[in-house]
């Protein structure tokens, strides 16, 4: 088997250890990382290069594909400058904070003739894959409505992160822009959204800039709804995608971690989230211990990702790797591996941001 060559531009909480995992695919390796802060310490755990510079990094002839884990708002960039060259791409999410710098993003990987995956975790949950298959083979009847929750406290912040700055990531709705793909990935793009909130508990110099509340209200223009909440002003942390169809419901708990089928004929189902029963219960665990504000945690730095997440990561560098070594792309997910999907989240959070800010309904199709 050939190696693909990796490069690597930002590597803290999750661009190291996508590095490692990465470094342990069959016919994968990370021969250069480029990160001011981290670079040089990840180089020597991993044995490969530092760069400091984008377009070195980006055309260097032995890397095949860059995997861009940088703050937020610092993704456009690296992945322009990797398409320059002609290199394949893994971006973390959100892969930008507005849609003309994802359209961007897309086009660019559309003209070199890249892949450009995105990391919407969610897509690779096994709860997700399987509510997706329930769904087809008609077991809830068809979806009228999703609800989903990701909710939590925050306290407050000894040191104030980029995660907590909506210039820089985006506040809760872009930074945890999953629950909105999530409802797309199932439901297709919304036509129309209305949003309220704001950042009704969390104003001072011990907290970022964010909205802590924020209620999605979604159309999709066929009799299907979605309603999605998000925030760190909840004191019950909820974490949850429940789809409600015709003839059943589907509940994906993230915080007491499973899935539960419920048909109209009154039975009720029990499956797995993640991949193991070890893992569920890992992640149910950190829910009910201190670790984390309700349903928010945020990595940094030479942080762990818990067991739950690590199996994504493993199975998305997985993904990607075969992808490189030429496995086609299956259908469920082409619009991943564009760009595509992730572009589309970040149009409805878009037209939500200008729905809060105008107080009114927005369709989408007034910011694409
Ligand atoms: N999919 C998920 O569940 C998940 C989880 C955590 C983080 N993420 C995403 O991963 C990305 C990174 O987040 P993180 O938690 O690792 O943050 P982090 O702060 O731990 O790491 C970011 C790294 O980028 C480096 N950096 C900053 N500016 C840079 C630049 N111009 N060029 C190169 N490197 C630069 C920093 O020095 C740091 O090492 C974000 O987009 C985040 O949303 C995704």
């Amino acid at each position: 088997m050939k190696t693909v060559n990796y490069a690597i531009v930002g590597v803290g909480y999750f661009g190291a250890e996508l590095g490692r995992i990465m470094n342990e695919q069959e016919g994968a390796r990370v021969v250069a990382v480029l990160d001011p802060e981290n670079g040089q310490t990840i180089a020597k755990e991993f044995g490969c290069d530092v760069e400091t510079d984008l377009n070195t990094i980006c055309s260097r002839p032995d890397v095949d594909a860059v995997i861009v884990a940088t703050p937020n708002y610092l993704h456009k960039e690296p992945v322009l400058t990797a398409a320059k060259y002609g290199k394949h791409i893994f971006c973390e999410k959100p892969i930008a904070l507005s849609y003309a710098d994802c359209d961007a993003m897309v086009k660019a990987a559309e003209k070199a003739g890249v892949t450009f995956m995105a990391g919407h975790v969610m897509n690779f949950f096994c709860g997700v894959r399987h509510a997706k298959q329930l769904i087809a083979e008609g077991k809830i009847g068809r979806v009228l409505y999703i609800h989903s929750a990701r909710n939590g406290w925050e306290e407050p912040q000894p040191e104030i992160s980029w995660k907590k700055i909506r210039a820089k990531s985006g506040g809760h709705l872009y930074h945890h822009i999953h629950e909105l793909d999530c409802i797309q990935f199932i439901l297709g793009p919304a036509t129309a959204v209305t949003m309220t909130g704001g950042n009704v508990a969390h104003k001072g110099e011990k907290f970022g800039d964010e909205d802590d509340m924020l209620f999605l209200n979604l159309e999709f223009g066929n009799g299907t709804y979605a309603i999605a909440e998000y925030g760190s002003a909840f004191h019950w942390p909820e974490h949850y995608v429940l789809i409600q169809g015709t003839k059943g419901a589907i509940r994906i708990d993230m915080c007491n971690v499973g899935m539960t089928v419920k048909t109209d004929d009154g039975k009720e189902e029990h499956y797995l989230v993640h991949e193991t029963k070890e893992e569920d219960d890992d992640r149910t665990r950190i829910y009910h211990s201190t670790e984390m504000d309700g349903a928010i945690a945020y990595g940094y730095p030479g942080k762990k990702p818990p067991m739950w997440l690590h199996g994504i990561m493993k199975n998305e560098m997985r993904f990607f790797n075969g992808i490189m070594h030429g496995e086609p792309v299956p259908d469920e997910f082409r619009s991943l591996m564009t760009g595509e999907a992730a572009r589309a989240a970040i149009a409805t959070a878009d037209a939500a941001t200008l729905s809060l800010r105008e107080n009114r309904k927005v369709r989408i199709s007034e910011v694409i």
